[in-house]
């Protein structure tokens, strides 16, 4: 739960306002923000990496708008972006070029031309028809890219097969083991017009222990060695990337900042000194561990059907319309009655959405008071990351607002779309 979620009179308020307030005034589903509470756990990032040594890069893919990369940009993060669409909103938004870093494994070549036009600080490069690509756009404009290499270290992350990007058999990055990642450097630094500033790794997402980052990062201290071994190059940035997970229901323990910190700080300095490099600068991209934990999305309870000796089945006014998550990666939550306090025994349901299949479900298995009846509000926690980010409009639905909540007040980020938006873009 955002760290501002408290009850008054039996109702849940988030950032001092009540949800129920929220409901009356922005409507349901609907995506509340606990921006200080986004903000300190930017800080505490921030502040765990060292504030001179390390960038802490906000992945936006977790949740990206105006305002979000402002407040990013304001608690002193840099900001990752993996696509033309990210790279507008952060532009929109007023961060500097230089503080951005552009991913993707296929950026296009207009993505390339807008991030080496505005400048961006970093590009990581995915294969070596981008390197080429990039190349050739950066001379023909008489620039220099500042890249990173996407190094795919072997490590297999333990978490969902989805969301696991180090091992050899998926898409990301160069490969250590079959000496791709080695060409890559030579490449790269052969080219006039890239600037080989570091190298790149993300293991996966949502991982709750640093031994999968670790064998990462000891295995790019020796990749280093050996680029230094071999053409003479200290290569100045090491970036880890993100991944750390968050608490979704009891019982998952994350991490705090400043233990990720200690011990990856710590395994690069001690592996760079045994091979007598100097340390490099580390960036980490951490996107869920920020933005998950201070959302929430309220919904309002439709109709309760009773499956005999079964479960309830409390279908909202959402879905996986607003949050795929659970669909897609058997992802689980907790959910609770926000609207007012209920002593009632606790009935085993199911939490659905309003979409034409089956497999709509928020979260499959769950307590709720039974009394539950249509009108009530429901809230499910953590879900600030990869939940807008990644809402369809899958039978036109229209997606919901997204509301920031701060000191007792609440203003609209992103606003609730309509049936107009919908029937917008069909010209035909
Ligand atoms: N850096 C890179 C290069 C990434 O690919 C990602 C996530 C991150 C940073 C941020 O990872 P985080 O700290 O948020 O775990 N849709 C999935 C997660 C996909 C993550 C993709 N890449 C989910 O909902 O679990």
């Amino acid at each position: 739960w955002p760290r501002s979620a408290a009850r008054a009179d039996g109702e849940l308020t988030v950032g001092g306002v009540r949800v129920t307030e929220l409901a009356r005034e922005y409507g349901t589903p609907l995506f509340v923000l606990d921006e200080a509470d986004f903000r300190a756990r930017a800080r505490e990032y921030r502040s765990a990496f060292g504030d001179a040594d390390a960038d802490v890069y906000y992945a936006g893919k977790a949740l990206l708008t105006k305002a979000v990369a402002r407040w990013v940009h304001e608690e002193g993060l840099k900001l990752d972006v993996c696509s033309g669409g990210e790279l507008a909103v952060a532009l929109a938004a007023g961060v500097p070029p230089e503080s951005i870093g552009l991913h993707g494994n296929n950026k296009s070549p207009a993505e390339l031309v807008r991030a080496v036009e505005a400048g961006v600080g970093r590009i990581i490069v995915d294969s070596f028809q981008e390197l080429d690509r990039l190349a050739e756009i950066a001379a023909e404009r008489g620039r220099v890219a500042d890249i990173l290499i996407r190094v795919t270290t072997g490590v297999e992350a333990h978490t969902h097969e989805f969301v696991a990007t180090a091992h050899d058999d998926q898409k990301f990055g160069l490969a250590l083991s079959s000496g791709a990642a080695a060409e890559a450097v030579r490449r790269a630094l052969d080219s006039a017009h890239l600037n080989l500033v570091g190298l790149h790794s993300h293991i996966g997402s949502q991982i709750f222990d640093t031994a999968g980052f670790e064998v990462a990062a000891r295995r790019l201290a020796e990749f280093l060695t050996a680029i230094h071994t071999e053409h003479g190059a200290v290569l100045p940035e090491l970036d880890l990337g993100g991944g750390l997970g968050i608490a979704y229901v009891t019982g998952d323990r994350p991490l705090e900042p400043k233990v990720i910190a200690d011990r990856l700080l710590g395994i690069v300095r001690r592996e760079c000194e045994a091979h007598g490099l100097p340390m490099p600068r580390i960036a980490v991209e951490p996107g869920r561990a920020i933005a998950g934990p201070c959302g929430v999305t309220v919904y309002e309870v439709g109709t309760i059907k009773d499956v005999e000796g079964l479960r309830s089945y409390v279908s909202v006014d959402g879905g996986m319309s607003d949050n795929i998550r659970t669909a897609l990666y058997g992802a689980d939550y907790t959910c609770v009655l926000a609207s007012r306090a209920s002593d009632t025994e606790p009935t085993l349901s199911r939490l659905v959405g309003k979409h034409c299949e089956s497999g709509d479900v928020l979260v499959r298995d769950l307590y709720l008071p039974g009394d539950l009846r249509p009108g009530d509000l429901l809230a499910v926690a953590a879900t600030g990351a990869y939940c807008h980010s990644m809402a369809s409009n899958y039978n036109h639905v229209a997606r919901p607002a997204v509301v920031a909540v701060r000191d007792g007040a609440a203003r609209t980020l992103i606003r609730r779309e309509t049936e107009e938006d919908l029937l917008r873009r069909d010209v035909g």
